[in-house]
């Protein structure tokens, strides 16, 4: 059965079921097709499973006509039945994994979609959780619930980690270029677990599935550091009256042991605000206090905070109060060219500003409307950027720096404009502030 399972992997005779189609498991769905696979897409959101069975797509950087063309082959299916991963050979987990209310790993999307597999598992099945999580997620938590089909790993069924190196947005990487780590639960489940894999993208096996959850803990967690001093030192070189910006600029160009990371208006995004917690959670089991990240997140939460202080400031020299200002938020994705906003710093600044007595707006050319969050409800739309509209703006904040916003229009019609992201660093104006 191994044999012929490897076999039908390299022959692209097994049918791939991705459970999840969100920011992760829809790319690796289109991966796979591309390859060649069948692939059967599992969602719980019955709105997305019609939308790509109508041969749509909802994520800017997923071409409709590609899902299309699928869809209308019969190559990709999609479906809300959990009954249905039976009829999938590989099974792809990209569920997600947020925090709970105390900063507690929430697991119970990858434990929910477990035991849906479970309720159906049958012999010679691949299963491999995407998912970021802690160290011990893959065999403590998800394994037991597995074997208890009855069958054994390794032998019956197989079990992996590979972790997800998605970057929407990235204009150098996609999910098929961007190698990937691999790993099982025993030896076989990792040939079985690289060899699918190796369908696809370059992969780079690990000795165990905890190697694997730790490396994109420490990826994560690596990023959060850099960015925090980063921001730290903004806020320290910005009292001294240097520019951070020129800063980094110049340690750039520095050949070897330098890597440039760059400050913004806090962190935003599904990843790095949240996984390296799930290890600090992790930790405590083994008394252990993750003294870095809990200082990066420190750091990283307050810069929300930082930027609304220096808005005040700006519009206090110029006469202008909080309360009562007009204050027209530019971006809300948590990075640029992306219609994302999970997470985004944008939220905690919008909300400080109305605590402060302001009347804030926002446009954002991807995000047309403010769905309500885990943590916030805001009911605003994207405000179009005219003359008109802007004349009444005292204060524009850039929080996501995308590449499609007239800024020229906003510096001629708005008096004080918070940069938060360094976009006109080569633009000399009075009521241009640094933040
Ligand atoms: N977005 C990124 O750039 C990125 C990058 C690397 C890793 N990750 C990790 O990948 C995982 C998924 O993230 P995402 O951004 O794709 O999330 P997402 O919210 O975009 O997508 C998750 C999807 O899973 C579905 N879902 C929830 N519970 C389910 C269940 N029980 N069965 C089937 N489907 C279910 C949701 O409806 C949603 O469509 C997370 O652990 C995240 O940390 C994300």
């Amino acid at each position: 059965m191994f044999a012929e399972l490897l076999q039908n992997i390299r022959e692209k005779k097994i049918t791939v079921g991705i459970v999840g189609l969100g920011y992760v498991g829809l790319p690796l769905a289109r991966e796979f097709l591309k390859a060649g696979f069948p692939v059967l897409g599992f969602d719980v959101d019955g709105a997305k499973v019609e939308l790509l069975a109508r041969g749509d797509s909802y994520l800017k950087h997923v071409d409709g006509d590609f899902i299309g063309r699928y869809v209308s082959n019969g190559k990709f299916q999609t479906t809300s039945d959990p009954e249905r991963l039976r009829e999938a050979d590989a099974i792809l987990i990209c569920v997600p994994t947020p925090l709970g209310k105390h900063r507690e790993p929430d697991l119970s999307y990858v434990l929910g979609s477990t035991r849906e597999i479970s309720n159906v598992l049958r012999k010679g099945q691949v299963i491999v959780l995407e998912s970021t999580t802690y160290p011990g997620t893959t065999g403590e938590e998800m394994l037991p619930i597995l074997e208890e089909a009855g069958l054994k790993v390794g032998e019956d069924f197989f079990l992996g980690y590979s972790p997800e190196r998605e970057d929407p947005g990235n204009k150098n990487f996609s999910t098929g270029t961007i190698p990937k780590v691999v790993s099982g639960i025993t030896e076989k489940c990792l040939e079985v677990v690289k060899t699918l894999y190796d369908q696809v993208v370059e992969t780079v096996p690990v000795s165990s599935v905890e190697v694997a959850e730790s490396t994109k803990i420490l990826e994560n967690t690596y990023r959060a550091v850099n960015i925090a001093l980063v921001n730290e030192l903004k806020v320290v070189f910005g009292r001294m009256g240097i520019d951070i910006w020129e800063v980094i600029q110049a340690a750039k160009t520095k050949p070897f042991g330098f890597q440039a990371f760059y400050p913004g208006p806090g962190l935003g995004g599904h990843c790095i605000p949240i996984d390296p917690f799930y290890l600090t959670w992790k930790a405590r089991e083994y008394g252990i206090h993750t003294r870095f990240i809990e200082l990066a997140g420190e750091i990283n939460t307050h810069i929300p905070y930082y930027v609304v202080e220096k808005t005040t400031t700006a519009l206090n020299e110029r006469g202008l109060s909080m309360k009562g200002a007009h204050i027209l938020v530019l971006g809300v994705a948590y990075k640029p060219d992306i219609d994302d906003y999970r997470e985004s710093p944008a939220f905690t600044i919008m909300d400080l500003l109305e605590q402060a007595g302001a009347v804030v707006e926002y446009h954002d050319p991807y995000i047309p409307k403010l769905r309500k969050t885990r943590k916030y409800a805001f009911r605003k739309a994207s405000k179009p950027l005219t003359p008109e509209g802007l004349r009444q703006v005292h204060c524009a904040i850039i929080v996501t720096d995308h590449a499609n916003i007239d800024y020229d229009l906003v510096l001629r019609s708005v008096p004080v404009v918070v940069d938060t992201r360094n976009v006109l660093s080569d633009i000399t104006q009075e009521g241009i502030v640094k933040a």
